[in-house]
């Protein structure tokens, strides 16, 4: 779109009682801005700008690889004053500048394009989206004239009784010609009640200025929610969650209760997958067809082939799960963890930065860490790759068909070569030629009558 894009992202959010700015809060796994920042880029702007100030480095972090501009408002002056110091950046900008606030999720693509191409087709000066709402505490209230022309906006804190009954509340949202704005902005003073320049005051000038003002009343009042304090917070993430389970369920995954399932929006999930309760599943994730997931799982940037059983209690990290494989329960698979099809995963069991190749298990109790498994390899109970010497990390590469006994410690770098097997409760640390036995533990003695002569010992000794 022929559009200028300014996101206001410098409060520090007071209500939220908190040492992270409020944009940054997360909504289903992913800070609040961010979500901004993509709806924001799919409409193809020319130009964003987004207003830092309050945690600033920390919120520079999030627009990753996206084209991004930021100024910075050193005090927090307001929304107004913070809308006026994007003006350098965009002074040479001639044309439509959509502003918004950096603290409602949920807005959508669909939502805003319309909202612009209102604006271009009234040929408004300013236009503000606007939401009817049943109870539109804490917002500023739109006022309209007789004729149901915008006329201002008033901020509940300035507002009288009988304006704070108005439910038709500012969304923060607003499209303003560039040749309006800057002079506009310029004429807004702190005369309120917050002692804040507030951006609002720009309706009520261009009022007074016989400019053209279009109100716009955005379809679902939900997109328009902004977060200010954790009860917001738990709003949104409430809306959002019950937005994306619906178009899961839609969609062929049953939720065996969605109203405690958490599923970040961008996730993807086949068709005939079961998710049990106290699940989350967030990030780059993506789970294939025909999988049960959870109870009480957390995954995260991970990808999940077809036909994967993820049992109670699992922690997921930026793994990479093929297909026909059973994890769980209370495994934790960490990051860079790649399982191949058929392989198993068994309780207590932790891999990291290991493939597991196929068909093989580690089925209970074992740390498989910097590791390669082959294909069809056994690993025993107990198992554990030592894989830290106190300085460096080293490798273990276990070949096809290997069988590893019970409790046996790898210590690595090691290679234990096709078709071997270790000892149950051995330690190897030399590595084993393909096909052979490796046993590296103390030889067994048993001491014969042993139970007697301590009996006699005791004896002696109470006499
Ligand atoms: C604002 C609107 C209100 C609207 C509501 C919608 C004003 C005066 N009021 O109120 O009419 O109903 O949004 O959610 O604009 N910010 C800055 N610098 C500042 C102050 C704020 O960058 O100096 C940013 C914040 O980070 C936030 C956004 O502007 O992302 C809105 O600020 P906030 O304080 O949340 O405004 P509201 O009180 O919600
Ligand atoms: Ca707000």
């Amino acid at each position: 779109m022929n559009i200028a894009v300014v996101v206001l992202a410098a409060g520090m959010g007071k209500r939220m009682k908190s040492d992270v700015p409020k944009v940054l809060h997360p909504v289903l796994g992913r800070p609040i801005l961010s979500y901004v920042l993509d709806t924001v880029d799919s409409l193809l702007p020319k130009r964003v700008v987004v207003v830092v100030g309050h945690g600033a480095e920390d919120v520079k972090k999030i627009s990753g690889s996206k084209k991004v501009a930021y100024v910075t408002q050193s005090k927090q002056l307001g929304t107004g004053h913070a809308a006026n110091c994007a003006t350098q950046a965009l002074k040479n900008f001639k044309g439509n500048i959509l502003i918004l606030n950096g603290d409602f999720p949920l807005i959508t693509t669909a939502s805003l394009k319309k909202f612009v191409n209102n604006h271009e087709k009234k040929k408004a000066d300013i236009s503000i989206l606007t939401a009817l709402v049943d109870d539109p505490s804490g917002y500023g209230r739109i006022k309209r004239d007789q004729k149901g022309k915008v006329s201002g906006i008033v901020e509940e804190k300035d507002a009288t009784r009988e304006e704070r009954y108005i439910n038709e509340i500012n969304s923060g949202t607003y499209c303003v010609k560039s040749s309006f704005l800057w002079s506009g902005l310029n004429k807004v003073n702190t005369k309120n009640k917050q002692k804040e320049y507030y951006l609002t005051d720009i309706v009520g000038i261009a009022n007074r200025d016989g400019l053209n003002i279009n109100g716009v009343v955005v379809s679902d009042s939900d997109e328009v929610m902004g977060v200010n304090d954790r009860l917001d917070l738990s709003y949104v993430e409430s809306a959002l969650k019950w937005k994306t389970n619906e178009k899961l369920m839609r969609s062929g995954v049953t939720l065996v209760d969605p109203e405690n399932t958490y599923i970040a929006p961008q996730v993807k999930v086949g068709r005939d997958t079961t998710i049990y309760p106290n699940t989350h599943i967030y990030g780059n994730s993506q789970i294939g067809r025909n999988c049960i997931i959870g109870p009480s799982s957390w995954i995260e940037d991970s990808k999940f082939g077809n036909s994967v059983t993820v049992r109670a209690s699992c922690y997921v990290t930026n793994a990479s799960v093929r297909n026909n494989i059973t994890i769980g329960p209370f495994a934790h698979l960490r990051p860079d963890a790649e399982i191949m099809d058929g392989a198993k995963i068994g309780n207590f069991v932790e891999i990291k930065k290991s493939k597991i190749g196929r068909g093989s298990k580690v089925p209970h109790l074992s740390y498989v860490g910097d590791a390669t498994l082959g294909k069809d390899v056994n690993i025993g109970a107990g198992t554990i790759t030592c894989n830290y010497d106190g300085v460096d990390k080293h490798r273990t590469v276990i070949e096809d068909n290997v069988f590893i006994g019970s409790d046996t410690m790898l210590v690595a770098p090691i290679k234990v070569g096709k078709g071997s097997t270790t000892g149950a409760g051995s330690t190897i640390s030399k590595d084993v030629p393909s096909g052979s036995l490796a046993i590296g533990r103390a030889r067994q003695t048993n001491i014969n009558d042993w139970k007697r002569k301590t009996k006699e010992k005791g004896r002696k000794k109470a006499k």
